[in-house]
């Protein structure tokens, strides 16, 4: 059985430091998170990388594919000003990089692989491959979740001590509780207008977590608690947890 906290970083703290940064790991961590979520996708050369659209526009103003950028090229992008100058040197980090920061900062990573991933096998592969390099046999194994069946099918066969978390969004799937079953899911991550009682009571049979994305207000928080609901994902960790934060540990992260 896998031990969630309440409060999960989404992308980091999203909103107070670009998503999927090590500078929004480190803003997570400073808010008391312990645990972070963050999604990978592969580079051309397989390089798994943290990043959440395929396409960097939105992230980085460069109208480029993902899978078309070589790992050498990481360090020429900025993935930090989009969201204010202030944040300028920021990268896509690896995930090699962004496991890394997790074990300094006391971190425990949930990733998240894009089901749009250019090769879901490889990307199961190089996540797998990654995670028994870089984190420390002596730490629960991170937890890695998808929307893509396909990929959690690889990372099962692949990794049989990597915990999996089935990914849900816009319409619950066919035969969902079947698939959980095969792949040994600890957790089932749903978005949050998907909560039904009946999913709820579904999900935590056998043990497993239910996770909702994604959680920025208290009384929403509050409510799903009230539901069931083990853990909530949220851009804004800080206001789940311990109220009125927000501002003081911005500034602390940013110096
Ligand atoms: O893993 C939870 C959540 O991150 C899934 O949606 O689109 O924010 O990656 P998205
Ligand atoms: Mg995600």
């Amino acid at each position: 059985m896998i031990d969630l906290p309440t409060v999960i970083g989404h992308r980091g703290a999203a909103a107070y430091a670009p998503e999927n940064t090590l500078a929004s790991l480190a803003c997570a961590a400073e808010m008391g998170c312990k645990w972070v979520e963050f999604d990978v996708h592969l580079t051309r050369d397989d390089v798994p990388v943290v990043i959440h659209d395929r396409n960097l526009k939105r992230t980085t103003g460069m109208d480029a594919m993902i899978d078309d950028i070589h790992s050498s090229q990481l360090t020429e992008i900025d993935a930090g000003s989009w969201l204010d100058p202030m944040w300028s040197g920021e990268r896509i980090p690896t995930l090699a990089q962004a496991l890394d920061a997790c074990r300094v900062l006391g971190l425990m990573p949930n990733i998240e692989i894009k089901e749009e991933v250019s090769g879901r096998r490889a990307a199961a592969r190089a996540v797998a491959e990654t995670v028994r390099e870089r984190w420390p046999a002596d730490l629960p194994r991170p937890l890695v979740s998808s929307f893509s069946l396909r990929v959690l099918y690889h990372m099962r066969t692949l990794a049989a001590e990597i915990p999996l978390g089935l990914l849900m969004w816009q319409k619950v799937p066919r035969f969902w509780t079947l698939h959980a079953r095969v792949l040994r899911c600890a957790s089932i991550h749903v978005d949050r207008t998907l909560l039904s009682p009946s999913l709820v009571a579904k999900a935590k049979r056998h043990g497993r977590k239910l996770a909702v994305y994604v959680v920025n207000e208290t009384p929403d928080a509050d409510g799903f608690l009230a539901q069931g609901v083990d853990s909530m994902f949220s851009d804004k960790p800080d206001l789940l947890s311990n109220q009125g934060a927000a501002e003081s540990t911005l500034e602390a992260a940013s110096v």
